[in-house]
């Protein structure tokens, strides 16, 4: 008995020894650069810890750590860490230009995590593949989304909006509404309508689509398996495993009843194609409702933002609206061009461009190992387009955080500037993998600003927890996405 107590009692320490050595060396495995990226200059560990741990969002740890870290060695390729991984961002434009081109050098990487988010998106669809089959799926989505751009439906959703900012019944003319919710709600439904074929009706009604979605995107980002995402694998969760699989079941419903009513949007269009799987065509719906609406009301949250704060702005944009449309006649694909609207055009660039909505592109790797720029990048490396360092950097903008519109008129007079900006605004990325649906996005835009700007006019309550700036909800998913911004809306008289 007391041999046995003293094995025990002398065990304790041997096991406390051992626990603490496994310990060291997986905090040393997570933490130490890998032997075959050390050449590359790495942004401190440590400050990046800490701002995942105190919860800072991605915009704002590009400005603090990883901008000034390449901006003082005059660096265009860095290594981040990012919660464990390992990943090279690119943030000089030519190379990122060089990689984005050259798909067979620098496919998309099959996500190595057991992420949820994978699960729910599909291996399947245009996002997600490489090689002849993403060439099968772009085809098909590209020729969906060159039909024709709705410009009568966003107005119609407009209409919509206009209900819910200023009810028929209200006996004032001043509302202050969630816009960042709102600016979803219509994103949801013009994607719906014209891409997916089905009303969500998520602008008047409580969408029950909305509600699963951001139930199941909010699970999804649980931080403990952001962190740990093998432990999806250890301790799967079942219960949102469950919400999630009843969600990828509507999605699966919405195409059975397209095949059996078909109309006059995208996904009809892409159902008659006889290469396309119905796995195929499921996991492209998702990403198509994925894809189309957090960035686009993103990308409205932010422009409404600036033009609440800049009154000059939204006036000299209001002005020119009232020259070229009127105030009454809907906008058409003409009326809207940036030839038409060349004010806000410019807006709807710098605010795509001040908090671009996606703000670093889903990981490339390489198969091989090549030189890109002065750096040997090996085999299997992980590379991030770094679209958001891109778009604030001091040299080719010189004020990169201010909203300032009119940088793109006046590089249309100087036109070596002019090549600069152009070739460095890239909210939807470059190369043949960049974003399909760039025109419809930005006709979006142009279509719900234009009526916003003739019916109302807008600002930021006073107190708004965006006062001091634009704040951006915690997205794992580099989305850049203003949160709980209410505007204060009143109606124009004349
Ligand atoms: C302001 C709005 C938008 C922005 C800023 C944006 C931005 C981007 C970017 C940066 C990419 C490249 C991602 C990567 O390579 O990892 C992309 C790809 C994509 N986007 Fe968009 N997007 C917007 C709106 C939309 C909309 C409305 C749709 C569809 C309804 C859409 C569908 C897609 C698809 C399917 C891809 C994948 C293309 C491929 O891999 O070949 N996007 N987008």
């Amino acid at each position: 008995m007391s041999l046995t107590f003293a094995v025990v009692k002398d065990a304790i320490p041997f096991w406390w020894t051992c626990a603490a050595l496994i310990l060291a060396f997986f905090i040393f495995r997570l933490f130490t650069v890998p032997a075959h990226l050390r050449h590359l200059p790495c942004v401190p560990v440590l400050p990046l810890l800490i701002s995942y741990l105190s919860g800072e969002v991605e915009d704002v740890r590009i400005k603090r750590h990883i901008l000034p870290f390449a901006n003082q060695r005059g660096e265009g390729i860095v290594l981040v860490w990012a919660l464990g991984r390992w990943m090279i961002h690119i943030l000089d434009q030519k190379l990122a230009v060089q990689m984005s081109e050259n798909l067979t050098l620098y496919p998309k990487e099959t996500p190595p995590d057991g992420l949820l988010l994978w699960r729910f998106i599909g291996g399947s669809n245009v996002l997600m593949t490489n090689g002849d089959i993403w060439k099968k799926h772009s085809r098909l989505i590209r020729d969906a989304f060159s039909l024709s751009i709705p410009v009568d439906q966003f107005t119609s959703l407009a209409k919509n909006l206009f209900t819910v900012i200023n009810p028929p019944s209200s006996s004032t003319d001043t509302h202050t509404v969630c816009w960042s919710e709102l600016a979803q709600h219509y994103a949801l439904d013009a994607v719906g309508s014209s891409v997916l074929g089905h009303d969500f009706d998520a602008i008047r009604s409580e969408s029950v689509f909305v509600k699963e979605y951001n139930g199941v995107m909010h699970d999804i980002a649980n931080p403990l398996y952001l962190i740990a995402p093998f432990l999806e694998r250890i301790f799967p969760r079942k219960k949102v495993i469950d919400r999630m699989d009843s969600l990828v079941n509507r999605f699966k419903k919405l195409l059975l009843d397209k095949r059996t009513d078909p109309g006059d949007d995208m996904m009809t269009f892409m159902l008659k194609d006889p290469e396309m799987s119905d796995t195929e065509l499921r996991d492209n719906i998702v990403v198509l409702f994925i894809a189309g609406h957090d960035t686009s009301a993103g990308g409205l949250s932010t422009l409404i933002y600036f033009l609440a704060v800049h009154p000059e702005i939204q006036e000299a944009a209001r002005a020119e609206v009232l020259r070229i449309l009127g105030p009454t006649a809907d906008p058409t694909l003409a009326s809207l061009s940036a030839q038409s609207l060349p004010y806000l055009n410019a807006c709807v660039r710098e605010s795509l461009r001040i908090n671009t909505p996606i703000s670093y592109i889903v990981p490339r790797t390489t198969v091989t190992g090549v030189s890109l720029g002065k750096y040997y990048i090996p085999p299997k490396a992980s590379l991030i387009y770094n679209i958001y360092a891109v778009h604030h950097n001091d040299g080719t903008w010189g004020d990169p955080n201010v909203f300032r519109p009119a940088r793109f008129l006046e590089a249309e007079d100087k036109s070596t500037i002019t090549t600069v900006l152009k070739d460095s605004w890239v909210p939807f990325a470059t190369g043949p993998r960049q974003c399909p649906a760039r025109n419809f996005a930005i006709y979006e835009q142009r279509a719900l600003v234009v009526m916003l700007l003739r019916e109302y006019t807008w600002t930021l309550p006073e107190d708004s927890i965006h006062k001091d700036g634009l704040k951006n909800a915690f997205s794992p998913f580099a989305l850049t996405l203003p949160y709980d911004l209410n505007i204060t809306f009143t109606k124009r008289k004349d």
